[in-house]
């Protein structure tokens, strides 16, 4: 109970301020953000002015993990991955405030990526403090379903980053890993039991902030996403015939 009132106190500081329709209007306003509406596949390159790698942070919420990375990366250009645009519009907010040129944000189904990026156009990629999702596996950002979306964007050799507070999205990814012989770089199994810390894995998400007040482990993946197409579960309907 008290866990859930912490988390209800955190999230309405998040939305203190302007609501989310005026997010919503002040989003579609900067220069950095994007949308189911922009034509971007293919055009990631000419949009930032150069050709350095594209890295993305899916399940991005406020950009914390994209914005970190490219402070320390100004040579890597990255982009936030959401459909909760009053989410974006802090990270946006945040870019535009402090002139951070090498991130953009855009609003999506994640789903969708292979609509906004063409084949190999993405070099690396970040889950952060995705939902686990214990209900639906299909949803996991970690499922199979998921490695082939990623696929259509990322060449074999790109790298998948994790960082996760839940057991399950944790255990379930080495799963997926482990089914699809997948590389395997790094497995930490508790971030800030490891001395030292990785300057990379230092920078915290808001979530992640929750989680590491509630004495929440924070876990870290690393592997290579494969050629092999990942088996992926049925929906139910398509089980039950
Ligand atoms: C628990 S929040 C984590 C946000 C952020 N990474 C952090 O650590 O603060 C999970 C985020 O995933 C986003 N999300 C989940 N499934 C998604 C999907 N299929 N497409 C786009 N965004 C999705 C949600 O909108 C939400 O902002």
């Amino acid at each position: 109970m008290c866990e859930l009132i912490f988390l209800m106190f955190f999230c309405t500081i998040m939305g203190k301020g302007k609501n989310k329709s005026e997010k919503f209007a002040e989003f579609d306003s900067f220069e950095n953000t994007y949308d189911y509406h922009s034509e971007t596949k293919g055009k990631w390159a000419s949009i930032f002015g150069n050709t350095n790698p594209i890295v993305l942070e899916l399940a991005c919420g406020k950009g914390d993990y994209a914005i970190g990375l490219a402070k320390m990366n100004p040579d890597i250009n990255y982009i936030g991955v959401d459909i909760k645009g009053n989410r974006l519009w802090k990270g946006a907010k945040i870019c535009t405030e402090e002139g951070i040129q090498n991130v953009r944000f855009l609003r999506i189904e994640i789903d969708k990526l292979f609509e906004y990026f063409a084949k190999d156009e993405v070099f690396e990629m970040w889950i952060t403090f995705p939902d686990p999702q214990p209900q639906k596996e299909r949803k996991r950002l970690s499922s199979g379903r998921f490695l082939n979306v990623y696929r259509q964007v990322m060449p074999t050799t790109g790298i998948m980053n994790i960082k996760t507070d839940s057991d399950l999205f944790y255990e379930s990814s080495l799963e997926q890993i482990a089914e699809d012989n997948l590389t395997l770089l790094e497995n930490i199994s508790d971030v800030y039991g490891t001395i030292p810390v990785p300057e990379f894995l230092q920078i915290q998400t808001f979530y992640e902030a929750i989680w590491l007040k509630m004495g929440k482990k924070i876990m870290y993946v690393k592997f290579v996403l494969g050629d092999v197409l990942s088996r992926e579960t049925k929906k139910p309907k398509e089980i039950n015939g």
